[in-house]
């Protein structure tokens, strides 16, 4: 099963909650840009990790959150882990794209199958008590993230869009980014009403543009700087509709209409910052 990355289109904090979290209002869309990922019955609990190989390393089998799905869920229903999990990873760690929260999502939906469990009740409450995204990565397609991002909404019609992703290299850990947010004490933003459609790529970027932003830009650029530096160079690409930090970082997207723009916008950033990792990435390419 693919488990695709997502970006966040917009990311406003709307206030902050007792516990210290914060509530966010963001639209979130899904890319091409996926790991893979697969399942087996076994007589073990066994995961095995390709791809991307600072992974192995980055993240202990029993942090993994493949790992914490699947026993919470084996404990909830009673059903022993007794599975065999292939992940080739090839979304960048850590980066603001949600891959351990799409991979997290992937999995409940691969073992719902397998354990033959008839309701979603049980996977997004296992899905809302891990991590703020992985409610979102369930659906796979363009959700609205409100409250601490467990609160799903539909998401407006969308077009599909053209984009480039592109991290620096640095780490932006999301922790240490809501942490230099609230100690920027900056106002709270509002949540946004959308239309139910965009008709064109050029629309929905223009209203983006004007009416929403990344909240927590500014203090993803005092943990990792860099980004300015990408942010600086995807707004000078031609042709780009809209350029932006994804959720706390450090990978930046622009967005374009069509495919050809893109690929120049890859070739230049290349060209430019040949140690930053660049993908082309279709967005919302099941619409
Ligand atoms: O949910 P996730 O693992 O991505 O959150 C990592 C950290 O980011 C949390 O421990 C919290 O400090 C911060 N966070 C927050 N408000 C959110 C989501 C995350 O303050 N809605």
């Amino acid at each position: 099963m693919l488990a695709n990355a997502k970006i966040n289109l917009h990311l406003h904090i709307t206030g902050r909650a007792e516990n210290g979290y914060h509530f966010l209002d963001s639209l979130v869309a899904f890319t091409s840009l996926c790991d893979d990922i697969n399942i087996e019955p076994s007589d073990r609990f066994k995961l095995n990790i390709s791809g991307l190989t600072s992974l192995s390393s980055a993240c202990s089998e029993q942090d993994n959150l493949i790992s914490r799905v699947t026993h919470l869920l084996s404990d909830h229903i009673g059903i022993a882990p007794h599975v065999d999990i292939h992940l080739l990873k090839k979304i960048p760690l850590a980066g603001g794209l949600g891959g351990g929260s799409a991979d997290a999502a992937a999995t409940l939906l691969l073992l719902k199958d397998l354990w033959h469990i008839k309701s979603d009740d049980v996977l997004e409450k296992i899905a809302a008590s891990l991590g703020s995204d992985i409610v979102a990565c369930l659906y796979n397609s363009p959700v609205i993230m409100r409250e601490t991002g467990n609160k799903i909404l539909a998401a407006p019609k969308m077009p599909k869009l053209y984009g480039l992703l592109v991290n620096p290299n640095a780490a932006s850990p999301t922790p240490a980014v809501y942490r230099a947010y609230a100690q920027s004490q900056r106002p709270f933003s509002d949540t946004i009403v959308f239309p139910d459609q965009f008709y064109s790529a050029k629309e929905l970027c223009a209203f983006l543009k004007e009416q929403t932003r990344n909240d927590l830009t500014d203090a993803a650029i005092t943990i990792a700087p860099e980004i300015k530096t990408v942010l600086n160079a995807l707004d000078q690409l031609p042709n780009n509709l809209l350029a932006r930090l994804s959720g706390s970082g450090a990978t930046c997207f622009a967005l374009f209409d069509n495919e050809e723009d893109a690929q120049r916008g890859y070739e230049i950033i290349k060209k430019n910052h040949p140690y930053f990792w660049v993908e082309t990435v279709l967005i919302n390419h099941h619409s």
